[in-house]
């Protein structure tokens, strides 16, 4: 058990939307404890209100019941301490790559010589150096999200909210920017919130996969992922690794009758 109060906390929140005259439950009685420095992954369905979630722990929603609680405090709207990755690639258009990571700077209060070299720095830890000065339409899906990523590093916020980030990248690139996600992870202590469809990716980057179900979005699973396992080519190809991902894949693909919000509620270490 830790003693540390919970770096985000989501409280018995349940959150409705208007559907014609009737409601639609998007979530119901959601319960989430996450530790300061944890790397929680979370899968389920479409429409189970995954993104529902993030945009509440964002403080761009709000819940129906219950609260939403980041280093203690409700969750009133956003914040520089939440750094924030959408499903959908959420540059500016009109600004170039280095305008677009250098913005978040700016609105921060980062003094202008100092923004040019923090963007600098994370446009190339993301390898688009040398688009720099092109505007997100003359870049690739991927080369967007990873501005996208660019932008949220440089803010140095302590959580990182990332909704389905590399599900438009191929195989590759996926790899690459979860092993550097990873890296820069054991480096700063973050504490991330990272949405995915991909069983796969949920188990090598976590250190505890939510897996939710659907109608009504609710926690289902809750599976641990030992922290001292070292994240390599290694890991990914061990009985370990199967194990857990076959674990995960029958929680995703097998959900029927029972829930697990009140496992998720205990904070994990
Ligand atoms: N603003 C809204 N108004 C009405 N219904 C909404 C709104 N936002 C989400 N919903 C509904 O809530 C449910 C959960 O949506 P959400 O986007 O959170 O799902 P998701 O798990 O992120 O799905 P996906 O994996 O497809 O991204 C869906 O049925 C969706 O139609
Ligand atoms: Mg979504």
């Amino acid at each position: 058990m830790t003693s540390k109060p919970a770096k985000i906390s989501v409280q018995g929140v349940t959150k409705t939307f208007a559907l014609g005259r009737e409601t639609f439950t998007a979530l119901d009685d959601v319960c989430l404890d996450i530790a300061e420095h944890e790397f929680v992954t979370v899968v389920g369905p479409s429409g189970c209100g995954k993104s529902t979630l993030m945009n509440i722990l964002a403080g761009l929603e709000t819940p129906s019941r219950g609260r939403a609680l980041v280093d203690g405090a409700t969750v009133f709207g956003p914040g520089p301490e939440r750094g924030v990755i959408f499903q959908q690639y959420a540059l500016f258009p009109w600004l170039t790559v280095r305008q677009n990571v250098e913005f978040g700077l700016r609105t921060t209060g980062v003094p202008k010589a100092e923004r040019r070299g923090r963007a600098e720095h994370f446009i190339e830890l993301v390898g688009l150096e040398r688009f720099a000065d092109a505007l997100p339409k003359t870049l690739s899906g991927g080369m967007r999200q990873r501005c996208a990523i660019a932008r949220a590093y440089a803010v140095d916020p302590s959580i990182l909210l990332m909704d389905e980030p590399f599900g438009a990248l191929d195989a590759l690139t996926r790899v690459k920017l979860q092993e550097q996600l990873l890296r820069t992870w054991s480096q700063d202590k973050r504490t991330v919130l990272f949405i995915t469809h991909d069983v796969d990716e949920a188990v090598f980057l976590a250190n505890r996969v939510i897996v939710m179900a659907a109608r009504p979005g609710r926690i289902y699973d809750v599976i641990e992922v030992d922290p001292a396992i070292v994240r390599d080519e290694a890991f990914r190809l061990s009985p370990e690794f199967a194990a857990l991902r076959n674990r995960v894949w029958h929680s995703v693909y097998h959900q029927e009758g029972r829930t697990a919000s009140a496992a998720a509620g205990a904070t994990a270490n």
